[in-house]
């Protein structure tokens, strides 16, 4: 089996990961790829004329190319190219692909249209209303705030704003000046234009990201939960300082009882696919629940339409299943019959960013990785923003790189990801922070509590 992997993040170069542990992948191509992905198994990377994978022009360019490949199985990591309908143009080239096509993935690049489902529908979530004016935006902030004791005021942009679109507003003052800058000033472009405005919740965040099938016109569509996980988006410790794309991530996470569990498959998941099925969504792809915890009860606060990163980096090297069929089961309907088994233990991976980040910070840092020493911990690297000498690809023709032989050299914020096993928790954490100490480059920075917080 061909596979095309769409992405060049920390989470792509796991996909690929797990996807060449299956036997029946005999060739994987990651597009754009990244410094890692060109050295893992089975892969070569492939260059996106552009770089963009969400613009037309590559989508065209790259649907025309896996049909003259032959590429059997596709996978999109990132949101934008879904939102953009890369789904619908494979799927109307006859290429097998997972993803949600552009319709299904407003869930994630219309906050509107997802509290307007998952209000429809049931789904448990935070109360909030969306605005396409500032002045009502402005009214609704005010009322708000002058409650007793008010909750502060989450303000998110409706569309997709690379990780900058929700602020979290604590005063009347500062709720207006996010609705200045996102409606009126448009500093996140056509994303602000539209927002929505909800009430903050306290409480405990969990990442569920899951396989869904479901098929306008089949019955029996599935949702299939993998293990919870957990990101840490502040920058420094104690969940102190700016957000950021995430600093590292653990699996499963002990505070998610069964009990929530079960929670979370009546009050989210079962409406989530209920609603799906009477939309008569077409969505064969991943999904991820961005859920609040608060006094046993689980509330979503987003859905993403796609694997979390870096939740991702934490999850698949639990996963014992094969990818591969598992990607197979979502387009063919048989998801519900798929036995999806898990290793014991737990997977503890922080994520080593460049020094100044999520600010400015240098790129072109040699890394250096002491493999001995890492082999010891048996924990996997999951290189994000780094670079190695890419395999091109001429005329079709692409020679795959074996292993890294290669230096890799930092050209990003969120450089690479230590997922280690153990035990349980306390054990990944303590092999991770081992095998942290195998990876060096100048200005090197990671949190020292993944999994703690
Ligand atoms: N970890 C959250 C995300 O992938 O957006």
């Amino acid at each position: 089996m061909k596979v095309l992997i769409i992405g060049s993040g920390g989470r792509e170069h796991a996909i690929a990961w797990k996807l060449a542990q299956s036997d029946a992948v005999t060739r994987i191509f990651v597009a754009p790829g990244n410094g890692g992905t060109a050295g893992e198994a089975k892969c070569v990377n492939l260059p996106i004329p552009g770089g963009d994978p969400a613009a037309e022009k590559a989508q065209k360019d790259l649907a025309a190319w896996a049909r003259k490949e032959k590429i059997d199985l596709t996978v999109v990591g990132p949101e934008a190219p879904l939102a953009a309908g890369l789904v619908d143009r494979f799927r109307a080239a006859g290429l097998p692909i997972v993803g949600p096509d552009k319709n299904a993935a407003q869930l994630e690049s219309s906050k509107a249209f997802a509290k307007s489902f998952m209000e429809k529908y049931g789904v448990r979530t935070v109360r909030s209303k969306t605005f396409i004016d500032q002045i009502s935006a402005i009214d609704y902030a005010e009322e708000h705030f002058a409650q007793d004791n008010p909750p502060p005021l989450v303000v998110k942009a409706n569309g997709l704003a690379a990780g900058k679109g929700v602020i979290i507003a604590l005063s009347q003052s500062e709720a207006e000046n996010v609705l200045q800058s996102f409606m009126r000033e448009r500093t996140l472009g056509e994303a602000g234009r539209i927002v929505v405005l909800e009430d903050y919740i306290e409480g405990r965040e969990v990442s569920i990201l899951a396989a869904v099938s479901s098929i306008p016109g089949k019955a029996g569509g599935t949702i299939l939960p993998f293990v919870s996980a957990r990101d840490h988006k502040r920058r420094f410790e104690g969940g102190r300082g700016p957000n950021t794309g995430g600093m590292g991530a653990i699996a499963p996470v002990p505070d998610f009882t069964p009990a929530i569990e079960e929670d979370f498959r009546r009050a989210i998941l079962e409406p989530t696919l209920r609603g799906m099925e009477r939309e008569g969504m077409d969505y064969r792809g991943f999904i991820f629940f961005g859920l609040m915890i608060r006094e046993d009860r689980c509330f979503l606060l987003e859905y993403n339409v796609r694997l979390g990163d870096p939740e991702t980096q934490a999850v698949l090297p639990l996963l014992k299943s094969d990818l591969g069929e598992l990607c197979l089961s979502m387009l063919d309907g048989s998801l519900g019959s798929f036995s999806l088994q898990w290793e014991s233990g737990a997977v503890c991976a922080p994520v080593a960013v460049a020094g100044g980040y999520p600010s400015s910070y240098f790129k072109g840092n040699l890394i250096t990785i002491d493999r001995e020493e890492l082999a010891q911990t048996g924990a996997q690297l999951f290189i994000a923003g780094a670079t190695a000498d890419h395999v091109v690809t001429t005329g079709g023709q692409a020679n795959v790189s074996a292993g890294y032989d290669r230096d890799l050299y930092t050209a990003g914020g969120r450089v690479l990801a230590i997922s280690a096993w153990g035990a349980d928790e306390e054990d990944a954490r303590a092999r991770a922070y081992k095998a942290i100490r195998a990876v060096r480059f100048n200005g090197m920075a990671f949190r020292r509590d993944i999994g703690r917080e």
